[in-house]
């Protein structure tokens, strides 16, 4: 009946928001943003220009000439910058180990905040990142903090690299809860659950078991909006 709704999806590192995110989408016929992606892909950018994080100046006008756009495919979703394809440079180690310091800049944040809230203005999308549903979507219908242990969530991304990057599961985790540190403790946005988000622990519960608990979430609320 066209009736559709936002849904925000907030939480730590490897907590599964993008792969639960990505197939609540589908199941619903929605549209997934997954906001991570660009602020990965402005910290990628911001290395290739040689600007650092705490040049906030620079940083400031380096971001008005950006041009992010998240394109999803059969394979996930391709993410361009100012045209060109920057999919797998921006999941690489460089960009991870420093994308936190870049996403506490002002600047950068309001940049992708706007983006972000300009893409979700039809309703119909599933948002993840740190700060959907405490900052970017305060009045999305649906909000879920998910969230998992330390050591499941390094587990989970060590699987991933396993093989393809030399790093070990204790390392993997060291820089999980940094990361999950510096995002909790920015002053700007920070990494909280907002008071109206559902808390979902998906430390035991296999990805489409988290799935199936949001869209049932979803289907709730579409049925109360009528
Ligand atoms: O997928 P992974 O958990 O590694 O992280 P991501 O979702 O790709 O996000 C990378 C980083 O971007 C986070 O650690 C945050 O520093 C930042 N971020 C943010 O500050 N706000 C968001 N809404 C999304 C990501
Ligand atoms: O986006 P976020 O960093 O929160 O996590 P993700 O990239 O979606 O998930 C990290 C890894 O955990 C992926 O390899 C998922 O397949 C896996 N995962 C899992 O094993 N069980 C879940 N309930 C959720 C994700």
């Amino acid at each position: 009946d066209g009736e559709r709704i936002n849904i925000a999806i907030d939480g730590p590192a490897g907590a599964g928001k993008s792969t639960v995110a990505r197939k609540v989408a589908e199941q619903l016929g929605y549209i997934y943003i997954d906001t991570g992606a660009m602020y990965r892909a402005v910290t990628y950018s911001s290395q290739q220009a040689g600007i650092g994080p705490q040049e906030a100046g620079k940083l400031a006008d380096h971001v008005t000439h950006l041009d992010i756009k998240l394109q999803a495919g059969d394979n996930g979703q391709t993410v361009f910058l100012n045209g060109k394809n920057v999919t797998e440079q921006i999941r690489s180690r460089d960009v991870t180990l420093n994308v936190s310091h870049y996403a506490a800049n002002e600047a950068v944040r309001q940049f992708l905040g706007a983006a972000q809230r300009r893409l979700a203005e039809d309703k119909g999308v599933v948002m993840d990142g740190r700060d959907i549903g405490s900052h970017v979507l305060p009045n999305a219908e649906l909000k879920v903090f998910l969230t998992a242990s330390v050591e499941e969530r390094a587990l989970r991304r060590y699987k991933e690299v396993a093989g393809k990057q030399p790093v070990t599961l204790e390392q993997l985790a060291e820089e999980i809860s940094q990361r999950d540190q510096l995002d909790e403790q920015r002053e700007i946005s920070p990494l909280v659950r907002a008071e109206d988000a559902i808390l979902l622990d998906s430390t035991a519960m296999p990805i489409e078991e988290v799935a199936q608990a949001i869209v049932k979430l979803s289907r709730t609320k579409l049925a109360g909006a009528k």
